[in-house]
């Protein structure tokens, strides 16, 4: 699990770096442990709730692990929790939840539930902050492992940060917002973040055709 193991290079290079510590001549001496994290979400959850990867794991309440059904065809990869999320544990809560709600419910006419929902960072950003790529990278090995389990047939990325930390692609959305692409052994296409339409309610006919084209792909597998 070559990612976990990067992340947790990452951790203790940080960690000498607050300890004081400049430079090392090499990083060899971390030899490979045997990293594995559990095929099954409800254990995956338990190692994430002692997770302490990175800083984030100091400052939150709990951790936003992502909800729905196992055998969904579909997961909606949105950015962070916020403040309430970080409170209750719940992914997408608000405003934001209530639309993304009516996106799958009004237009894919699926209920809410048997669809997956997480976020590429399980934590609560620190003030507010946009995550680090540190954190980020830190939080990778867990969306993964979600994905590896719940095998969806398509990853709606919701907002470009989503679609780059994703496929490390940093095309700006608007050239690839509302395309159906090949991502690994499934699909991704990336629409508008639920916050992004509530501040620009005329892209949501955009999402709206996006959300169209998920239907008609859903239906066709
Ligand atoms: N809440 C989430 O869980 N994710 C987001 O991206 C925004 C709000």
């Amino acid at each position: 699990m070559k990612s976990l193991y990067s992340a947790l290079q990452l951790k203790r290079l940080l960690t000498l770096k607050e300890l004081g510590v400049e430079y090392i001549d090499s990083i060899e001496e971390f030899k490979e442990p045997e990293l594995t994290l559990p095929d099954n979400l409800d254990m995956l959850k338990k190692v994430m709730d002692s997770c302490h990867m990175c800083q984030l794991s100091k400052s939150r309440t709990n951790i936003v692990f992502g909800e729905g059904s196992l055998n969904s065809k579909i997961m909606f990869v949105g950015e962070a929790p916020n403040s309430n999320e970080d409170n209750v544990g719940k992914v997408f809560m608000g405003r934001s939840g209530e639309l993304l709600t009516k996106m799958i419910e009004n237009v894919l006419h699926i209920p809410k539930e048997s669809v997956y929902i997480t976020n590429i960072i399980k934590c609560l950003p620190l003030n507010k902050k946009a995550p680090t790529s540190s954190e980020i990278l830190s939080c990778k090995p867990y969306l993964q492992k979600q994905i590896d389990i719940i095998k969806p047939k398509i990853i709606v990325a919701l907002g470009a940060t989503a679609y780059s930390y994703l496929t490390n692609d940093n095309t700006p959305i608007e050239r690839i917002r509302g395309n159906i692409l090949n991502f690994n052994t499934t699909r991704i296409i990336t629409t508008y973040h639920p916050n992004y339409l509530l501040r620009n309610p005329s892209a949501k006919k955009e999402t709206f055709a996006d959300m169209l084209k998920i239907k008609d792909f859903l239906e066709t597998i």
